[in-house]
């Protein structure tokens, strides 16, 4: 550990500390402006996240808020090749990638999101543009697609990559015989920010299931699935198979776990345990959660063991591994 980093580890402790001193449930959450100044803290999901985070980071530094950070943070993955996230996330069962987004801004408790949609570069942004320029929350397929077209963002022609497609495809069926409808990549980037004043805002962007019929829609666009923020306690998010996360509003729960005073690590492994408790899959779920709280502590966990997440503040970026549940409670014979 670097002095830096050392120091503010301490900082964040003796933070949370004198939360806990205070009591973290819900009617005893500290204001957020006795909170206020600390650095801010990004956290995102798997080691893709990082340069997100850092360009968040940035945008904070800037002068942007909690919510540009979010955008421009995301923006940068959905344009970076990742085969999940973005126009160059892997195609639908019909050779057509679409693509889910949502945005939440702790202020105000605002929320947007798109999902099913064909050609749109920038789904983080259209999500925005749905919270900020709509009075609705959600808008899905071509009508989300025209909106953001209407809106100026980049929209291409959406026909089908026949090339890439069959690519894929060839591929999916060497790797995995007999499997070809399976996921095989499903990295959700998910990023939370927590700013100097005590407020939050987060996002997530995805391609979802490879392979997926057309019009799947995933947790990821779902307020409460994929993402949730609460200004008064934290956020949460989700990466991973999308049916296992979207029938429990997942985040939603790893949010409440917060409030009634868990750390947010153990607040995404309570999620989880309690999902498996009810879920036939039991462990086998393909889940992860990261989390933050208020008072700047943040936290990961998931099914997958060493689910990789990233946190950057202004004295430290790096990867780190949430903890894992799956392997370990297997062995055990039961659901704690
Ligand atoms: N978590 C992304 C999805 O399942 O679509």
């Amino acid at each position: 550990m670097t002095e830096t980093t050392r120091r503010t580890f301490l900082q964040q402790t003796s933070l949370a500390s004198a939360a806990a001193t205070v009591g973290i449930g819900c009617s005893t959450i500290p204001p957020a402006k006795r909170l206020a100044k600390r650095g801010p803290v990004i956290i995102s999901t798997w080691g893709f996240g990082k340069p997100a985070n850092e360009l968040a980071l940035r945008t904070l530094q800037d002068g942007g808020s909690a919510l540009d950070a979010v955008e421009q943070g995301i923006r940068l993955v959905e344009v970076s090749g990742n085969s999940s996230v973005g126009l160059s996330g892997k195609p639908n069962a019909a050779g057509v990638t679409q693509l889910d987004a949502c945005i939440m801004n702790g202020p105000g408790h605002q929320a947007g999101s798109v999902a099913g949609v064909e050609g749109v570069a920038h789904p983080i942004s259209a999500a925005r543009l749905v919270m900020e320029k709509t009075p609705h929350v959600m808008l899905v397929g071509r009508g989300a697609g025209w909106f953001a077209k209407e809106e100026g963002l980049k929209v291409l022609d959406t026909a089908k990559d026949e090339a890439s497609y069959k690519a894929w495809l060839a591929a999916q069926k060497k790797s995995s015989p007999g499997n070809g409808d399976k996921p095989d990549n499903h990295d959700t980037v998910t990023l939370i920010v927590l700013d100097t004043n005590g407020d939050l805002a987060g996002g997530c962007s995805t391609s979802g299931w490879s392979g997926k019929i057309p019009g799947r829609v995933g947790d990821s666009p779902i307020i409460g699935s994929g993402l949730y923020v609460d200004n008064e306690v934290g956020g949460a998010g989700a990466t991973g198979l999308g049916e296992n996360v979207m029938r429990y509003c997942a985040s939603y729960q790893v949010v409440e776990n917060m409030r009634l005073g868990m750390s947010p690590t153990e607040a995404c492994a309570e999620a989880i345990r309690r999902i498996a408790r009810t879920d036939p899959a039991g462990m086998d779920l393909a889940i992860n959660f990261i989390a933050i709280n208020k008072q700047g502590e943040f936290g990961a966990a998931g099914t997958q063991v060493n689910f990789p997440y990233s946190v950057t503040t202004p004295d430290f970026s790096e990867v780190r591994k949430g903890q894992a549940l799956g392997l370990a409670i297997q062995k055990e014979g039961g659901n704690e």
